[in-house]
Protein backbone atom coordinates (compact mmCIF):
# COMPACT_ATOMS: atom_id res chain seq x y z
CA UNK A 1 0.00 0.00 0.00
CA UNK A 2 0.72 3.77 -0.68
CA UNK A 3 2.56 5.33 2.19
CA UNK A 4 3.74 8.95 2.49
CA UNK A 5 7.20 7.17 2.70
CA UNK A 6 6.31 6.16 -1.73
CA UNK A 7 6.57 10.37 -2.51
CA UNK A 8 9.47 11.27 -3.74
CA UNK A 9 10.84 14.26 -2.19
CA UNK A 10 10.11 18.11 -3.71
CA UNK A 11 13.44 18.63 -4.70
CA UNK A 12 13.64 15.27 -6.74
CA UNK A 13 13.87 16.35 -10.36
CA UNK A 14 11.61 13.45 -11.37
CA UNK A 15 9.11 15.64 -10.16
CA UNK A 16 9.54 18.38 -12.88
CA UNK A 17 10.21 16.13 -15.75
CA UNK A 18 7.50 16.01 -18.24
CA UNK A 19 5.54 12.31 -18.23
CA UNK A 20 5.21 10.12 -21.20
CA UNK A 21 1.91 9.01 -22.72
CA UNK A 22 0.45 5.32 -21.70
CA UNK A 23 -0.11 2.74 -24.23
CA UNK A 24 -2.59 0.24 -24.12
CA UNK A 25 -3.29 -1.90 -22.73
CA UNK A 26 -1.82 -1.32 -19.68
CA UNK A 27 0.94 -3.66 -18.39
CA UNK A 28 0.35 -5.87 -14.41
CA UNK A 29 2.76 -2.90 -13.02
CA UNK A 30 0.49 0.05 -14.48
CA UNK A 31 -2.81 -1.90 -13.66
CA UNK A 32 -1.61 -2.42 -9.82
CA UNK A 33 -0.22 1.21 -9.90
CA UNK A 34 -3.71 2.88 -10.20
CA UNK A 35 -5.20 0.92 -8.25
CA UNK A 36 -2.57 1.52 -5.23
CA UNK A 37 -3.55 5.14 -6.16
CA UNK A 38 -6.95 5.12 -5.30
CA UNK A 39 -7.11 2.67 -2.94
CA UNK A 40 -4.04 5.69 -0.96
CA UNK A 41 -6.36 8.69 -1.38
CA UNK A 42 -9.90 6.79 0.08
CA UNK A 43 -7.22 5.66 2.91
CA UNK A 44 -5.88 9.27 3.13
CA UNK A 45 -9.87 10.50 3.48
CA UNK A 46 -10.72 7.83 5.72
CA UNK A 47 -9.79 9.09 9.46
CA UNK A 48 -8.84 6.17 11.37
CA UNK A 49 -6.51 4.72 8.27
CA UNK A 50 -5.09 8.10 7.93
CA UNK A 51 -4.34 8.17 11.65
CA UNK A 52 -2.83 4.67 11.62
CA UNK A 53 -0.57 4.95 8.60
CA UNK A 54 -0.01 8.66 9.07
CA UNK A 55 -1.52 9.93 5.68
CA UNK A 56 -2.10 13.40 4.73
CA UNK A 57 -5.24 13.49 3.23
CA UNK A 58 -5.63 14.33 -0.61
CA UNK A 59 -7.76 13.96 -3.17
CA UNK A 60 -5.73 13.70 -6.02
CA UNK A 61 -2.43 11.69 -6.78
CA UNK A 62 -0.07 11.77 -9.76
CA UNK A 63 1.64 9.20 -11.35
CA UNK A 64 5.25 11.29 -10.87
CA UNK A 65 4.75 11.79 -7.15
CA UNK A 66 5.63 8.83 -6.50
CA UNK A 67 8.56 8.74 -8.81
CA UNK A 68 7.05 7.02 -12.11
CA UNK A 69 6.72 9.68 -14.56
CA UNK A 70 3.94 8.55 -16.44
CA UNK A 71 0.64 10.46 -17.71
CA UNK A 72 -1.55 8.95 -14.94
CA UNK A 73 -3.11 10.36 -11.94
CA UNK A 74 -6.46 9.61 -9.69
CA UNK A 75 -8.93 12.07 -8.11
CA UNK A 76 -11.18 10.97 -5.39
CA UNK A 77 -13.62 13.75 -4.76
CA UNK A 78 -16.54 13.53 -2.10
CA UNK A 79 -19.41 15.56 -0.41
CA UNK A 80 -18.89 14.97 3.09
CA UNK A 81 -22.06 16.16 5.37
CA UNK A 82 -21.38 18.27 8.90
CA UNK A 83 -20.67 15.63 10.76
CA UNK A 84 -17.84 14.61 8.24
CA UNK A 85 -19.90 11.36 6.24
CA UNK A 86 -19.93 10.55 2.85
CA UNK A 87 -23.01 11.75 1.25
CA UNK A 88 -21.46 11.58 -2.54
CA UNK A 89 -18.89 11.05 -4.73
CA UNK A 90 -17.96 13.39 -7.18
CA UNK A 91 -15.25 12.04 -9.23
CA UNK A 92 -13.81 8.65 -8.65
CA UNK A 93 -12.17 7.97 -11.63
CA UNK A 94 -8.24 7.50 -13.28
CA UNK A 95 -6.88 10.00 -16.08
CA UNK A 96 -4.40 8.31 -18.31
CA UNK A 97 -3.40 10.35 -21.22
CA UNK A 98 -5.26 13.93 -20.47
CA UNK A 99 -5.13 16.97 -22.30
CA UNK A 100 -7.01 20.20 -21.88
CA UNK A 101 -8.64 20.40 -25.19
CA UNK A 102 -10.73 24.41 -23.74
CA UNK A 103 -10.71 26.37 -21.33
CA UNK A 104 -12.17 29.61 -20.48
CA UNK A 105 -10.04 33.25 -19.97
CA UNK A 106 -11.55 33.47 -16.88
CA UNK A 107 -9.78 32.16 -13.97
CA UNK A 108 -10.63 31.09 -10.43
CA UNK A 109 -8.59 30.50 -7.17
CA UNK A 110 -9.49 28.53 -4.05
CA UNK A 111 -9.71 31.13 -1.29
CA UNK A 112 -7.24 29.00 1.25
CA UNK A 113 -4.70 28.46 -1.64
CA UNK A 114 -3.97 25.13 -2.63
CA UNK A 115 -1.33 22.34 -1.04
CA UNK A 116 0.19 19.51 -2.19
CA UNK A 117 1.37 15.90 -1.43
CA UNK A 118 5.22 16.69 -2.48
CA UNK A 119 5.12 19.79 -0.95
CA UNK A 120 6.05 19.07 2.43
CA UNK A 121 5.34 22.78 4.12
CA UNK A 122 2.73 25.46 3.24
CA UNK A 123 3.49 27.84 0.62
CA UNK A 124 0.77 30.96 1.22
CA UNK A 125 -0.96 32.60 -2.29
CA UNK A 126 -3.80 32.55 -4.79
CA UNK A 127 -3.61 29.65 -7.52
CA UNK A 128 -5.42 30.77 -10.24
CA UNK A 129 -6.70 28.78 -13.41
CA UNK A 130 -8.80 28.52 -15.77
CA UNK A 131 -12.28 28.20 -13.88
CA UNK A 132 -14.05 25.84 -16.73
CA UNK A 133 -11.88 23.74 -18.84
CA UNK A 134 -12.71 20.62 -21.36
CA UNK A 135 -10.34 17.67 -20.49
CA UNK A 136 -9.72 14.77 -22.79
CA UNK A 137 -8.56 10.93 -21.23
CA UNK A 138 -8.38 7.67 -20.99
CA UNK A 139 -10.01 5.09 -18.68
CA UNK A 140 -7.26 1.95 -17.71
CA UNK A 141 -9.36 0.33 -20.45
CA UNK A 142 -8.51 3.04 -23.10
CA UNK A 143 -11.49 4.14 -23.75
CA UNK A 144 -11.72 7.70 -24.09
CA UNK A 145 -13.79 10.30 -22.68
CA UNK A 146 -14.33 14.21 -22.65
CA UNK A 147 -15.52 15.96 -19.63
CA UNK A 148 -16.11 19.64 -19.08
CA UNK A 149 -15.27 20.86 -15.22
CA UNK A 150 -15.69 24.32 -13.71
CA UNK A 151 -14.50 25.53 -9.95
CA UNK A 152 -13.14 23.04 -7.22
CA UNK A 153 -13.31 20.03 -10.10
CA UNK A 154 -11.15 22.18 -12.32
CA UNK A 155 -8.52 23.22 -9.96
CA UNK A 156 -8.30 19.93 -9.02
CA UNK A 157 -7.96 18.11 -11.86
CA UNK A 158 -5.58 20.84 -13.43
CA UNK A 159 -3.25 20.90 -10.53
CA UNK A 160 -2.95 16.84 -11.33
CA UNK A 161 -2.17 17.58 -14.40
CA UNK A 162 0.18 19.93 -13.72
CA UNK A 163 2.14 16.95 -11.90
CA UNK A 164 2.27 15.39 -15.65
CA UNK A 165 4.16 18.12 -17.07
CA UNK A 166 6.52 18.81 -14.06
CA UNK A 167 4.34 21.82 -12.43
CA UNK A 168 4.12 22.45 -8.96
CA UNK A 169 1.11 24.74 -7.42
CA UNK A 170 3.21 27.42 -5.97
CA UNK A 171 4.64 28.52 -9.67
CA UNK A 172 1.33 30.00 -10.70
CA UNK A 173 1.26 31.99 -7.09
CA UNK A 174 2.56 36.02 -7.81
CA UNK A 175 5.78 36.42 -5.79
CA UNK A 176 4.92 39.78 -5.07
CA UNK A 177 1.31 40.52 -4.37
CA UNK A 178 0.69 36.41 -3.45
CA UNK A 179 -2.97 36.75 -2.04
CA UNK A 180 -3.96 39.77 -4.32
CA UNK A 181 -6.49 38.62 -7.00
CA UNK A 182 -6.66 40.25 -10.39
CA UNK A 183 -9.55 41.43 -12.45
CA UNK A 184 -9.77 38.18 -14.08
CA UNK A 185 -9.69 36.02 -11.52
CA UNK A 186 -12.64 34.45 -9.11
CA UNK A 187 -11.83 33.22 -5.71
CA UNK A 188 -14.16 30.56 -4.97
NI1 LIG B 1 0.13 17.93 -5.97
Amino acid sequence: MITMKDFIAEVDPRLREASQEVTFPLNDEEKTLIEEMRTFLINSQTPEIAEEYGLRAGVGVAAPQLGINKQIFAVYLTELDEDGEVVDVIIDEIFINPKITRHSVKQAALPEGEGCLSVRRAVPGLVPRPRRVTLTYQDPEGDEYEVKLRDYEAIVVQHELDHLKGILFYDHINDENPWQADDNTVVL
